[in-house]
Formats: structure tokens, C-alpha cells, sequence
């Protein structure tokens, strides 16, 4: 349905419903005051009938009869008129009521509208009662509006309070039919929030209302095809990332081949050499020098080849990824001119590392640890490893340095760079920042990353 649709139906509906309501009770009021006007009528006959009375009947009935017409006057029912009765001595014996306005309401009603008021003209009159037995009365009607202002107060307050009620009922269906309405606003706004976390996962369920379902539709389409993007790039980031580490294996492989036969081939030379001039002791000195130089050559290849490829080649599943990285923490700390302390804690049990994830994991550590050494001046460098609660990796490397000097560091060279492209081909999350207050002179810097449990890890 339509949201249009939807709220008009509920409106109309909703009108019609009071609207039906206030007829009702129109209708019952106005049966109401017909009744009361007869009632009226009805109390001006008696009235006459005991008046009459007083005149031509028996004198022992007079009382009974002045009593009557004291009740007549005093409970309400007669309208309109009011009687005053005296005897012939001048002694009221009906007094007429008071017709001041007497509740606050009636008082404001009276202020409000003072046309209401009695018109102040008193009907013909008094009329005298003689009897056969010469006792006298004098009867006076006044008229009294007072019956007829409460009336029209009451109709007052009946239409206002009917107004109220369809002001606040109207009210209530629009606040309930708008929050129906605008209800599925808030699994798109989720969607939207999830999108904004890269969460493309996420699929809207089918909405009501047309516009809602539509919007709803749009959405879920557009994260489709985010997510397959993002798909995509997350297979070409692991490509490029896997190619580069089969390169990094192919020169490790020819440097080992091809110089490291050369390199045997030139330290049995210089072998045979210092034995040949052993009698020279001058060029003994350059042959030794000599082989000096090849040896600390050799070590050279060795490092070189041990930083290309940590387990002489892509890392098999089951790698010791401790061993390894303890290996290279050391080969930090063993450093000569060494200023840091290294230190390394790994929590993780390794058979939740696949070869790739290891890989990545040792790659990082070896760029957070070069960059130390390199720009932190730190005097404290830590690696840690742990498993979350959740079954995530956390990795972390902190330095105690000088920190990042600007936001745009992270930028400058290739190495953080390539640090993030890497996180993210493996599904992680990455995060550099300072250890101290970013003010602090020597703030530090702590990069943490964290990949998903390896079963819900990005394949
Ligand atoms: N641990 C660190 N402490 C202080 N500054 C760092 C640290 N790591 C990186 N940086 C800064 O970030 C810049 C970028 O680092 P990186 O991308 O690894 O490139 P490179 O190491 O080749 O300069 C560095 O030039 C350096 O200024
Ligand atoms: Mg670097």
C-alpha cells in the first residue's frame, strides 16, 4: 500500500468515527432538554393549579398548598418564572430563588457574555389572591433566565469539550498512523550505519509500504554490488600481495643459486690462496683481509636471504609463526649499536594461523619493527600477539619514539601503506595512533590490526 493511501484511510477513518460520536451524543442531549422543557411546562401547570387553589379552596388546605408551591420554586424543575407569594400581612411566604450565577464557571460565563443576562422586564403583575373567608394573598411571577443560561452553558461546554476530544483523538491518529508510517525508517537507517562499516552483508527484508519498499530494494542493490566491488579488490589486494611474495622468493632463490655457489666457489679460492702464500706474509695479510670479506659477505647473503623469505619459501600451514617471529625480535635485539629493548608476547595458538595469515602477520611485524629502528628513537619496542574473546587475532606493535610527526606520515613512504593494503586483502581491521597524548613530545606509536576467527575469516 501506499504510505499516501495509508494515512488518508486512517484519517478518514478516524474523523468519521468521532464524527459519528458527537452525533450520538447531540442527539441524546437534545432529547434530553426537549424532556426538560416539558418537565417545565408541566411544574408552570401545577403552579396555577396550587395558586387556584389557595384561592377558592378550603381554608385547612392553604398551607399544604403554599408548601407545595415552596417546592415547586425551590427545586429547579420550574423554568423560566419564579414565584414571590406574600399574605396579607406583607410576610413572604414563597421567597424566589437567588438567580445570581453561582459557580466560577457561570460567574465567567455571565462576564464573558453578559447579553445572557436577564432582560430585567418582569411580566404583569402582582395579582391578588382574595379568599371568601377575607384572608389575602399576593402572588408575584418574575422571569428567571438562569434555567436557560445554564442550559446554553451546559451546550457550551458539551461542544468544547466534544472539540477537545476530536482535536485530541485526531491528534493520537495522526501520531500513530506517522510512527506506522515512518516505522521501517529504522532498519534502513541500521543498513545504512552497517554500510557505512563496510558491512555489505547486510540485507534489508521486504518493507511496507510501496516508497519504503523501494528505497529498501535500491539499498540492497547497492550493497550488492559494493560488496561484489569490494570482492574484487579484496582478490586483486591478495593477488598482488601474493605475487609480490613470489617475487621476493624467486630473487631469494637466485641469490642463494647463483651467488651462493659463486661465493663457495670464491671462499675455496682464497682457501687454496692463503695456503699458496703462506711463506708471503704481505700477501697473506690481503688474503686473509680477503677471505675476511668473504665471509662477512656470506653472512650478508644469509640475512638478506632470511628477511626475503623467513621459512625458505611460502610459509606452510603448521609454520611455527612464534619461532619465526621470536627469530626476528632477536635479530632486532642482537643488532650491534642496538638502543631498544625488544620484546615479543605471542598468546596465539599457531595452528589458528594459516600459511597466509602467518605470512602477513610476519610481514607486518618486520615493517613495524624496521620502521622503529629507523625513525622511532625508542628505547622500548613490543610485539604482541592474542586471540580475542571472539576467536580474533589481535597483532600489535608499540614503540615508546617520537611518533608519527604528522597525520600525513602514514602516507609518506610505502611501508605503512603497504602494511593497511595488506590487513585489508587478509579482512582485518588496522589502526595507528599514539601511545601518550598525541601532544606529549614523544608520543609513540602503537599499530594494531585485527583479523576475523580463521573460519569466518575473508577466504
Ligand atoms: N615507529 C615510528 N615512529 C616514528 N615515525 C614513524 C614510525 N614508523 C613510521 N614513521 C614515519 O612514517 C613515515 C612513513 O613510514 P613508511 O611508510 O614505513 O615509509 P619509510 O619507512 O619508507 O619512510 C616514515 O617516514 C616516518 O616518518
Ligand atoms: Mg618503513
Amino acid at each position: 500500500m501506499r504510505m499516501s493511501r495509508y494515512l488518508i484511510t486512517r484519517l478518514v477513518a478516524v474523523s468519521a468515527a468521532i464524527l459519528f460520536a458527537g452525533l450520538a451524543l447531540a442527539l441524546w442531549r437534545a432529547q434530553y432538554d426537549v424532556q426538560r422543557e416539558e418537565r417545565g411546562a408541566l411544574e408552570i401547570v401545577r403552579l396555577f393549579e396550587h395558586l387556584y387553589a389557595i384561592e377558592n379552596g378550603p381554608a385547612v388546605d392553604v398551607d399544604a398548598h403554599v408548601e407545595a408551591l415552596r417546592r415547586i420554586n425551590d427545586d429547579g424543575r420550574l423554568r423560566h418564572i419564579q414565584l414571590d407569594l406574600r399574605d396579607a400581612a406583607g410576610t413572604l411566604r414563597v421567597a424566589p430563588r437567588d438567580t445570581e450565577p453561582s459557580g466560577w464557571l457561570e460567574r465567567a460565563f455571565a462576564a464573558i457574555a453578559p447579553g445572557m443576562r436577564s432582560v430585567r422586564v418582569d411580566p404583569p403583575g402582582p395579582w391578588t389572591l382574595q379568599r371568601d373567608d377575607d384572608a389575602r394573598f399576593v402572588a408575584t411571577l418574575s422571569l428567571d433566565p438562569s434555567s436557560e443560561q445554564r442550559e446554553a452553558l451546559d451546550n457550551l461546554v458539551g461542544m468544547l469539550l466534544v472539540l477537545l476530544g476530536y482535536g485530541a483523538a485526531l491528534l493520537l491518529a495522526v501520531y500513530w498512523a506517522l510512527r506506522r508510517t515512518l516505522a521501517p525508517l529504522q532498519p534502513i537507517q541500521q543498513a545504512i550505519g552497517r554500510y557505512e562499516r563496510d558491512d555489505f552483508g547486510h540485507r534489508l527484508p521486504p518493507l511496507p509500504f510501496a516508497e519504503m519498499d523501494r528505497i529498501g530494494g535500491a539499498l540492497n542493490h547497492l550493497a550488492a554490488t559494493l560488496s561484489g566491488a569490494q570482492e574484487t579488490r579484496r582478490a586483486l589486494s591478495l593477488k598482488l600481495v601474493s605475487s609480490q611474495e613470489e617475487e621476493r622468493a624467486r630473487i631469494a632463490r637466485e641469490l642463494h643459486d647463483e651467488l651462493g655457489q659463486t661465493l663457495t666457489a670464491m671462499r675455496a679460492d682464497v682457501a687454496w690462496l692463503s695456503h699458496r702464500t703462506r711463506a708471503d706474509a704481505a700477501l697473506g695479510d690481503v688474503v686473509t683481509g680477503l677471505a675476511g670479506h668473504c665471509e662477512a659477505f656470506h653472512l650478508q647473503v644469509r640475512d638478506m636471504l632470511r628477511r626475503l623469505r623467513p621459512q625458505g619459501g611460502a610459509m606452510p600451514e603448521g609454520v611455527p609463526l612464534k619461532k619465526l617471529l621470536a627469530d626476528l625480535v632477536q635479530s632486532w635485539h642482537d643488532r650491534p649499536g642496538r638502543r631498544a629493548e625488544y620484546s615479543l608476547r605471542y598468546a596465539l595458538d599457531d595452528r589458528a594461523v594459516s600459511g597466509d595469515l602467518a605470512l602477513a602477520l610476519y610481514r607486518l611485524t618486520q615493517e613495524a619493527l624496521t620502521n622503529a629502528a629507523r625513525h622511532a628513537d625508542a628505547s622500548r619496542v613490543a610485539v604482541r600477539l592474542d586471540a580475542a574473546a571472539d576467536g580474533a587475532i589481535e597483532w600489535c606493535v608499540e614503540d615508546d619514539g617520537i611518533g608519527l610527526d604528522s597525520a600525513e606520515a602514514a602516507h609518506r613512504g610505502h611501508g605503512l601503506a603497504g602494511m593497511r593494503e595488506r590487513v585489508w586483502a587478509h579482512g582485518g581491521e588496522i589502526e595507528m595512533g599514539p601511545l601518550a597524548s598525541s601532544r606529549a613530545e614523544r608520543a609513540g606509536l602503537r599499530i594494531r590490526a585485527r583479523f576475523r576467527a580463521p573460519e569466518t575469516a575473508h577466504a
